[in-house]
């Protein structure tokens, strides 16, 4: 660490407390605290390392958690400084012991937001109530279409013509929690699952990251099963071509 010289001495000086400098502005949030669970590649992860790495975000990833010891994910949140911690599901007795033992690992980075995020595994409705407003997930589909596995192939199937992503409270209600935010994709002619899921995966990285920060601004809650943005916007937003909410 650099030792102060005589200018830095000075400007100690000229700001020293109760010389008529302002105190920190209480009122506004720190950088929000966010815990990402994730099960595989991490990608979405990823794409938050990087945005708050080049302070677009305004946001601290404080823990990674998996249910996948082998999650690329995890080594994403080491490489990046970040606590990672694996628990699996067969050392557990049954989903809630397994849900008990996460949610506390996950408590305890003390996080403003918890970011489903390539997680693939059930959380179950008693580990979800206490948390309600604080669980987001990314989809990748327009819900309330396609829920669940296999959205590219569900989307194919049904002759879409447009697919996409969403990010959505979570409730007990798979897939279905109220939707803040969606971005859009056209399906096109000669699509097959692995095309169709990679034109929507580039979009799913700037929706994440436009929906973070309307929480990093505090700018978004849930009420009554209702999401409320701050402005008096109704959602869903739709992420426009550039990367911002219309
Ligand atoms: C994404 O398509 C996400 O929407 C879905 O699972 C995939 C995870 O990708 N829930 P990654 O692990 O973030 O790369």
């Amino acid at each position: 660490m650099a030792r102060p010289g005589a200018e830095d001495a000075r400007r100690a000086q000229a700001v020293a407390p109760g010389d008529g400098v302002p105190p920190p502005d209480a009122s506004r949030p720190g950088p929000l605290r966010l815990a990402v669970l994730a099960s595989g590649r991490g990608s979405n992860l990823q794409a938050i390392l990087d945005a708050i790495a080049r302070r677009e975000l305004d946001a601290r990833i404080v823990g990674v958690f998996s249910d996948r010891p082998s999650a690329p994910a995890l080594q994403r949140a080491r490489d990046a400084g970040v606590h990672a911690q694996a628990l699996a599901p067969r050392q557990f007795a049954s989903r809630m012991a397994f849900d008990e033992a996460l949610f506390a690992a996950v408590d305890a980075s003390r996080p403003d937001l918890v970011v489903c995020a390539g997680y693939m595994r059930l959380i179950g409705a008693a580990a979800i109530a206490p948390r309600s407003g604080r669980i987001i997930n990314i989809h990748p589909s327009l819900l309330p279409a396609f829920k669940g596995l296999h959205t590219h192939r569900q989307a194919l199937a049904a002759g879409a013509a447009e697919h996409g992503a969403s990010v959505h409270f979570v409730t007990a209600d798979l897939d279905g929690g109220p939707v803040i935010g969606q971005a859009r994709v056209p399906v096109l002619p000669g699509d097959d699952e692995a095309t169709l899921a990679a034109r929507v995966l580039a979009r799913e990285h700037p929706l994440l990251l436009a929906t973070l920060q309307l929480f990093a601004e505090r700018a978004v809650t849930l009420r009554e099963d209702r999401v409320h943005f701050r402005g008096g916007a109704t959602g869903p937003l739709q992420l426009s071509s550039n990367n911002a909410f219309a």
